[in-house]
């Protein structure tokens, strides 16, 4: 049997074992996926112990990903560029790791709002912090003209710009209070801080001068519609919502793991959706 889990401190919450376990039913494979806590101080350990440990990789989430990176043999371009992974995987005794939020953002948009690229207009991401960094690179990665940062802390902007040096003439940081007027200006807008996570606190952006084309994503996914994507569908814009990021980014893992490619399918989107409305 082939064996994978999840890893992190806590790991209550994770809704992965969900993700992987309709995954291996539907494909009728016989593998296992499972919680695993590991205390922070443990976790460099227990990653390097992975190969030969009977578990043919894991994923990591909070606080471990950046753990994970450095225990890690050999990374992939977006756990470079975010400097954290969330999927580890097993070959030939090496440790390799991967940062699929990327992926699982750029999938999700592209799945949601095929023709968000067409818009030629800057891509406005709100939040700085790891999630923000995932989704930058992918932005960036996709070839856009210009990216503008906004975030509570200008300074932590600002050093996610210097991170990605390479694209230093495309990006622009942008005054937290001066975030509604850069959104007026956007193509796409993504909210990757906490904000409007369990309905709380309010981002307080103004939609009245927004284009109608423009694509407003949100990856927050409790709840599933946020505020800002209820503020933003009642506008009339396009709206994609954070489930779709958490089902795509697990595919790769899944792939690497187990062997088949798994789709995204509704009834698996139905389930997890089902999970949240029963955890309220
Ligand atoms: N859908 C998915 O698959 C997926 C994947 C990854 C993450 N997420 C979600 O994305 C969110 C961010 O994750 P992360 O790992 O990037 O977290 P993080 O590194 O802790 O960053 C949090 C961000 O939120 C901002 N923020 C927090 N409270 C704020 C407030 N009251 N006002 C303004 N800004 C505030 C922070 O700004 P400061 O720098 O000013 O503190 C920072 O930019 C979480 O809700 C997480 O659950 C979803």
């Amino acid at each position: 049997m082939i064996k994978a889990c999840v890893v992190g401190w806590p790991i209550t919450h994770s809704r992965s074992p969900m993700i992987h376990g309709y995954w291996l039913k539907t494909l009728g494979i016989d593998g296992s996926y499972e919680k695993l806590a590991v205390k922070p101080e443990d976790a460099f350990a227990f990653f390097q112990g992975l190969p030969g440990s009977g578990l043919t990789g894991c994923n990591v989430t909070v606080p471990l990903k950046e753990i994970a990176f450095e225990a890690a043999d050999e990374k992939d371009s977006s756990a470079v560029a975010v400097g954290a992974a969330n999927t580890i995987w097993i070959e030939n005794g090496k440790i390799l790791a991967a940062n699929t939020d990327t992926y699982g953002f750029m999938t999700h948009l592209s799945a949601t709002a095929p023709n968000w690229l067409d818009v030629d207009k800057p891509v406005l991401i709100l939040g700085a912090g790891g999630a923000a960094r995932a989704i930058a690179f992918g932005f960036l990665e996709a070839g856009i003209e210009q990216l503008m940062i906004s975030n509570r802390t200008k300074s932590r902007a600002e050093k996610l710009g210097e991170h990605f040096s390479k694209y230093r003439n495309k990006i622009r940081i942008v005054d937290w209070d001066n975030r509604s007027s850069a959104a007026a200006k956007a193509g796409v807008i993504v909210n990757t801080t906490t904000i409007g996570m369990r309905n709380e606190g309010s981002l307080d952006l103004d939609f009245s001068q927004v284009d109608s084309t423009t694509v407003v994503a949100d990856i927050v996914y409790v709840p599933l519609e946020t505020q800002l994507l209820k503020d933003a569908r009642q506008r009339g814009l396009k709206t994609v919502d954070g489930l779709g990021m958490l089902l795509h980014q697990a595919v790769p893992g899944f792939e690497k793991w187990f062997g088949r490619r798994p789709d995204v399918t509704p009834e698996l989107r139905a389930l997890i959706v089902g999970d949240l409305e029963a955890a309220g």
